[in-house]
């Protein structure tokens, strides 16, 4: 197993977890992924006002934000396709990083353009809270922040770059995060700036049929 810093209870980072190579076919797996899935524009409940990240999904699940709420869903709210499905290689790390039993179901894809950030959030939209979430990092450097259960506690901030693993897990698996934002150009990886984060995720318990 890599070695990781916990920097939060039980939240675990791997920096520079893959190396360039990995990191490059992981990004061409990508976009392979987007075009079957093209990103769409996530807007937050009630109000409509879109996300500054755009999105899209791998797997039987996919996670999706509009008007109506935040939920997951087996296909693209654009295309109303099935979503494509996970990589082999990303199902890999979820078994080496976790060791959770059952796979991922979803895996969302966010793209942070320059500009882009998010806010602090939880993520329990999921009905398993027992599986942990394994975020990567590809691109540009992100500033982010991590905090505990509770959104008005204290945080701090971590510097995500390319390649780095995270795990949320255990008493963090509830920990408010977000990233403040992300540093333009500090990676020459996607050719252009910006940043791509995906998180993989459990929805259901295991042996819910889906
Ligand atoms: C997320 O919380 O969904 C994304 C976190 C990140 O971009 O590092
Ligand atoms: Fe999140």
């Amino acid at each position: 197993m890599p070695q990781s810093i916990e920097i939060a209870p039980d939240c675990l980072w791997w920096p520079e977890l893959l190396d360039r190579p990995a990191q490059e076919a992981l990004v061409e797996e990508v976009r392979g992924l987007l075009r079957e899935a093209p990103l769409f524009a996530p807007a937050m409940p009630r109000t409509g006002k879109p996300l500054s990240v755009k999105m899209s999904n791998c797997g039987p699940l996919g996670w999706v934000a509009d008007v109506s709420g935040y939920r997951y869903q087996p296909f693209h709210p654009d295309t109303r396709a099935p979503w494509p499905p996970i990589p082999r290689s990303l199902l890999d790390l979820w078994d080496q990083l976790t060791r959770h039993p059952a796979p991922p179901e979803a895996c969302l894809i966010n793209w942070y353009a320059p500009d882009a950030r998010m806010g602090l959030h939880q993520d329990r939209d999921e009905t398993d809270l027992s599986a942990p979430v394994l975020s990567l990092s590809l691109g540009d450097t992100a500033l982010f922040r991590i905090g505990g259960e509770n959104r008005s506690g204290s945080t701090h901030s971590v510097r995500l770059t390319s390649g780095d693993a995270v795990l949320l897990a255990g008493r963090s698996r509830l920990a408010f995060h977000g990233v403040d934002r992300i540093l333009p150009g500090t990676s020459t990886l996607l050719g252009a700036p910006g940043r791509i984060n995906l998180t993989l995720r459990r929805v259901t318990p295991p042996d819910a049929t889906l």
